[in-house]
């Protein structure tokens, strides 16, 4: 933990024990007299998921409004250049770097530069292991894990088969998604009420893998498949293309993360059964603020703290919902994350739930 940080947590657990908050600065972190421009450097393994569009995009929105830069880099989840990223971005001298990891281990190489450098690392949404992370913003995985689990034993005809498709190995988010899942299934599989008929890890969260995943298990068991536990919706796409071949798309319960706008369609449509809403918006703004506390050297409130392998890393993990096709219109749409013309574009008008 780099001394700005124990500096920080110190002074944070002695305000708490005192009861204050010890800061000069306002609580969202905008720039205060004297405050040099902050430069944020953003460093993110790939654009091709659309909700990393979503996070740069507002992440630099809030980063502008409180008066700090931001250089964004996207390495296209290659870890050699996002290594080459972050030299960059040190080189440029930013005041602090936010860090989307490929490879939450190769990354903790990208930490220590930083540190020799004096500049803190934020980890955004995934967190990098086995180093002196200075702070992790997310959001609570585990619970992702749990409510996509939790779905399925609730809406399953028990008993019941199942295909577990888990995210990228080089992503610590889909251990932790997983680790809530098995904390659901656990007792069900035991008693012999769920059966794991195939399992495997989608390599760099690729659909084309989750598709090859479930083509697999269809080969080694036919249709005898009653639902694909799917970690996100883009492997959720991939599940669901395989089970349209085999006419099983809409027969074969398949979970999903991230209501991204196409699986809300398919949740629409009766192809996908949920997915979990993860508010970006709250991500994004949130970090970019903590980004310039960190900067400008306030305290920062870490309520949790998250093991990595080497330290507790001081962590803000904020909240997550369960969409399925009751709620599509209350949570999503109302939080302005998706249009209902989006959403119910396939869906003939008599089928579409009340405008909102
Ligand atoms: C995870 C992230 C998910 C998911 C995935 C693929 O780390 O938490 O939202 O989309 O990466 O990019």
């Amino acid at each position: 933990m780099s001394p700005r940080i124990v500096l920080v947590v110190v002074s944070l657990l002695l305000s708490v024990a005192l009861g204050l908050t010890l800061s000069s600065g306002s609580e969202t972190g905008a720039r205060n007299a004297g405050d040099d421009e902050v430069t944020i450097g953003l460093s993110l393994d790939t654009l091709k998921e659309a909700r990393w569009q979503a996070d740069r995009d507002m992440f630099v929105q809030r980063a502008r409004e409180l008066g700090a830069s931001v250089e964004v880099l996207s390495a296209n989840s290659d870890d050699t250049v996002q290594i080459s990223d972050v030299e960059k971005l040190i080189t440029n001298r930013v005041d602090v770097l936010v860090i989307v990891p490929h490879d939450g281990t190769a990354m903790a190489k990208a930490v220590r530069m930083a540190h020799d450098a004096g500049i803190p690392v934020i980890g955004y949404d995934r967190i990098i292991r086995d180093s002196d992370l200075d702070l992790y913003v997310s959001f609570d995985n585990e619970r992702v894990g749990a409510l996509q689990a939790e779905y399925l034993v609730e809406n399953l005809r028990l008993p019941a088969r199942i295909v577990r498709i888990y995210g990228a190995k080089t992503d610590n988010n889909a251990a932790l998604f997983k680790a809530g899942q098995d904390r659901v299934l656990e007792p069900y599989i035991a008693r012999g009420d769920i059966e794991v008929v195939h399992e495997d890890w989608a390599e760099d969260w690729r659909p084309e893998n989750a598709k090859r995943i479930v083509n697999a298990a269809i080969t080694a068991h036919g249709n005898r498949i009653d639902a694909v536990l799917a970690s996100n919706d883009g492997t959720a796409g991939g599940a669901i293309q395989a089970l349209l071949e085999e006419g099983l798309a809409g027969r074969v319960l398949v979970t999903g993360q991230d209501a991204e706008v196409v699986a809300l369609q398919r949740i629409a449509a009766g192809t996908q059964s949920m997915t979990i809403y993860k508010p970006l918006r709250t991500l994004a703004r949130g970090a970019a603020e903590l980004a310039v506390r960190l900067a400008n050297g306030r305290p920062i409130i870490a309520r949790e703290s998250t093991h990595n392998g080497a330290i507790d890393v001081p962590s803000v993990l904020f909240d997550v919902v369960t969409v399925t096709r009751d709620n599509i219109v209350d949570s999503v749409i109302a939080d302005g994350h998706a249009t209902y013309d989006d959403v119910y574009r396939g869906v003939p008008e008599g089928e579409r739930p009340p405008r909102p």
